[in-house]
């Protein structure tokens, strides 16, 4: 590709997408592949390699120095996940920390971040609202910190950046998968099992298709720092659930709503 001569400052850019293989990451690569205006490069780690994809593994530190000095990016986009707490954590000690310190200066870093970073804050949140740890107790306390530290560490190290923030992702994307959550609720409707879901929680479920398509647009952009990203309306998961049910084709009723008392929401790492 030739880089500079007579390119829009702007369009052809050359992206490394580090978790193309990922449900969002599939759906963002898609998207920038469509306009065929960018040169993309998308990793995978453990799935299936597709075409103009790479495997790497980021937590090996060389390995992945050679990746992106080699790639030498306009805009790199991070759509990493780890399996658990400790993994996400080791994902910003040794890829976030090897990345920033091989990431030309002058490009854009995209980091995907969540609205996790509030911890048990009650929406809705401004892009000035401090973050706060979530509960030990909360099984996504140690993913949700590393997010924090992944944040920081961009903020602080790389100043041409944009930091994303959005709630669950919800829907089928390019390669059909669903969300977790949803495909959760309809292998208990389709086995004739009613499900209950809380009423007094609420989220800003963003639909995949939505969320790929302006990760991909905010690429070239001029937009910097950090963007909170998801519907005007927010959900509770009993709302939520009761209209994927209804989506798709089950009784909305096979939803049950309960209201979680604010003793179980502690217990449960949920509230302060
Ligand atoms: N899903 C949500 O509801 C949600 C909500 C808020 C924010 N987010 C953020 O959005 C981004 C995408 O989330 P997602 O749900 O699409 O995640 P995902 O489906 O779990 O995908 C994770 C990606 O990370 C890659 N990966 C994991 N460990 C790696 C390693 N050691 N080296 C290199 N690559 C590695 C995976 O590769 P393989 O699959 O090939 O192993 C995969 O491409 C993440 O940054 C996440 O924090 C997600």
């Amino acid at each position: 590709m030739d880089r500079g001569r007579g390119r829009d400052a702007m369009k052809g850019q050359r992206i490394l997408l580090l978790g193309g293989s990922g449900y969002l990451g599939a759906q963002i690569d898609s998207c920038l592949r469509a306009s065929q205006e960018h040169e993309v490069v998308a990793t995978c780690f453990s799935g299936m390699i597709q075409p103009g994809w790479t495997r790497v593994n980021v937590k090996a530190a060389e390995a992945f120095a050679a990746l992106v000095s080699a790639a030498s990016p306009d805009v790199l986009i991070w759509a990493l996940r780890g399996n658990d707490g400790a993994d996400a954590q080791e994902l910003i000690d040794i890829g976030m920390r090897v990345l920033l310190a091989h990431i030309p200066k002058q490009a854009k870093l995209i980091y995907l971040s969540t609205d996790g970073v509030f911890g048990n804050k009650q929406g809705p949140f401004t892009e000035e609202e401090e973050w706060e740890l979530l509960d030990e107790r909360n099984p996504l306390a140690g993913y949700c910190r590393a997010k924090i530290m992944g944040e920081q560490l961009v903020r602080e190290q790389h100043d041409h950046h944009l930091i994303l923030r959005f709630g669950p992702i919800y829907g089928k994307n390019v390669q059909g998968i669903w969300d977790k959550r949803t495909k959760a609720l309809v292998s208990e409707l389709q086995e004739g099992r009613g499900v209950v879901r809380t009423q007094n929680l609420y989220k800003s479920f963003v639909h995949v298709e939505d969320l790929g398509r302006a990760v991909a647009e905010l690429v070239t952009s001029s937009h910097k720092g950090t963007l909170h990203l998801g519907p005007e309306e927010k959900a509770s998961y009993y709302t939520f659930c009761r209209s994927m049910a209804k989506d798709f084709g089950y009784d909305p009723e096979l939803v049950h709503g309960e209201i979680l008392s604010a003793e179980k929401a502690r217990e449960l790492g949920i509230s302060a």
